[in-house]
């Protein structure tokens, strides 16, 4: 009995906790799947008091019995990589045993970061914000059919096709003003080469195909949000890989028609790291009230998270993208304790009220709210609050998909799984 694939995403500007779920609902899957992306991401998983932030690595990798795939679609930087993994096995896991990548996948270079550094200093007061991890350069060579892929690396001529590609990049770095000292990462970064090809390499689309073919549960997870997305997120101030669940058929090979659920992960408010427009931004003291009580600074760069209201809007904007069948909540309890909450329930544009998001969401969109009663302490052990409750329905009567997952706490046992009434939807 063939299966099929469910995909779990990011249904706004990404860090929503997309790791927390699939470490929670992981124990009903054989295969965790990263389709996009790269290190830019940064997903957290806390449980037995301890933290751990993976970047490359699934967020499947410490549950017993469960394969992790790194797909095509994602990007991989063998340092970073490599990092993952010393400290995967300091927590106790042999990620070797655990582990596929697959060849199709293309590698970050040192000159790749450079050039992601060299293209933002450029821009200035323009720049998209970009974590610098060389995402952009990286998924530029993919496209522009020059890329280095993981399946390179059992090529004989390999280190000849890393340096046609260096000799490029040094051109193109001498276009820019600044200077960029990325020859004293080469040889790190060269080491980290020769022990990731001890990992194990796959024709990824073949073996997805095959555990799929022999009834086998798999879960794409994605990285980044809907709105990051490289051609429906608020372009240019996006990341370049396709974030939406269509980013899981081409990330890994998958035909449309073998896609099952999709389950959007969203905050209970809204942040977005990195620069571009948020319309329902909180520049006052409720969003350093929010940042503070939810912890709100990236987790692969540490910068503050601009932090606002629930866009109901762009929410279902990504529901519609998606294709979302259930919806995630998350970070609830940070909320907690607030008299009232705010809700954007529709854009003024041009002075004409919309639900739907614009091409343009710079400056010239008027976010008109909703307020509704907020609610007190949260518990995993009672029922949720009425004034939660009502939140909850507030967003499944916009978005008609229910929540059926509520994050009360970023602990894996801080998690409640809700049946949504059906008089909402
Ligand atoms: P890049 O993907 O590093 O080039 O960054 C492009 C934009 O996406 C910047 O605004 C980043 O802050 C944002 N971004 C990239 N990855 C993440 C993520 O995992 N979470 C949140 N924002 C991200």
């Amino acid at each position: 009995m063939t299966t099929r694939v469910d995909v779990l995403l990011g249904a706004q500007w990404g860090d929503e906790g997309k790791g927390k779920v699939v470490d929670v609902i992981t124990p009903g899957y054989s295969v965790i799947a990263r389709f996009q992306g790269g290190p830019n991401a940064g997903h957290t998983l806390i449980f037995d008091g301890k933290k751990h932030v993976l970047h490359t690595i699934p967020s499947g990798i410490f549950r017993e019995g469960v394969m992790n795939l790194v797909g095509n679609g994602v990007v991989i930087d063998p340092v970073i990589f490599l990092r993952e993994v010393d400290a995967l096995a300091k927590a106790g896991v042999d990620v070797r045993d655990r582990l596929l990548i697959g060849r199709r996948a293309h590698l970050i270079l040192p000159t790749h970061r450079a050039l992601d550094a060299a293209s933002e200093a450029d821009q200035g007061k323009e720049k998209i914000g970009s974590t610098l991890k060389g995402i952009g350069p990286t998924y530029m060579d993919k496209t522009g059919r020059n890329g280095f892929r993981i399946g390179d690396l059992e090529r004989a001529d390999m280190k000849d096709r890393y340096q046609v590609l260096v000799r490029k990049h040094e051109r193109l770095l001498g276009l820019y003003n600044e200077a960029f000292d990325w020859k004293q990462h080469e040889a790190e970064w060269l080491d980290a080469l020769e022990r990731l090809k001890t990992y194990r390499f796959v024709d990824s689309e073949h073996w997805l195909d095959e555990q799929l073919n022999a009834g086998k549960k798999v879960l794409a997870e994605g990285a980044q949000g809907t709105l990051l997305d490289i051609d429906f997120g608020t372009y240019p101030f996006v990341t370049s890989s396709n974030t939406i669940s269509a980013g899981a058929c081409t990330g890994l090979g998958v035909a449309p028609s073998r896609i099952g659920r999709v389950i959007g992960i969203f905050k209970a408010y809204c942040t977005r790291v990195g620069s571009g427009p948020f319309p329902t931004e909180l520049l006052e003291e409720t969003g350093e009230q929010i940042r503070q009580a939810g912890r709100e600074f990236g987790s692969t760069t540490g910068r503050p998270r601009r932090c606002g209201w629930l866009d109901l809007p762009a929410l279902k904007y990504a529901v519609m993208i998606n294709g979302v069948s259930e919806l995630a909540m998350m970070k609830a309890d940070v909320l907690s304790g607030m008299e009232t909450i705010r809700v954007c329930t529709h854009y003024r544009v041009n002075g004409q009220l919309t639900d739907r998001l614009p091409y343009d969401i710079t400056g010239t969109v008027e976010p008109v709210y909703t307020t509704v009663p907020g609610w007190g302490e949260l518990s995993v052990n009672e029922a949720l609050p009425n004034g939660l409750e009502a939140y909850i329905r507030t967003i499944e009567a916009a978005t008609r998909v229910p929540v059926k997952l509520v994050s009360l706490g970023p602990d894996r046992a801080e998690t409640l799984m809700r049946e949504a009434a059906a008089a909402t939807l």
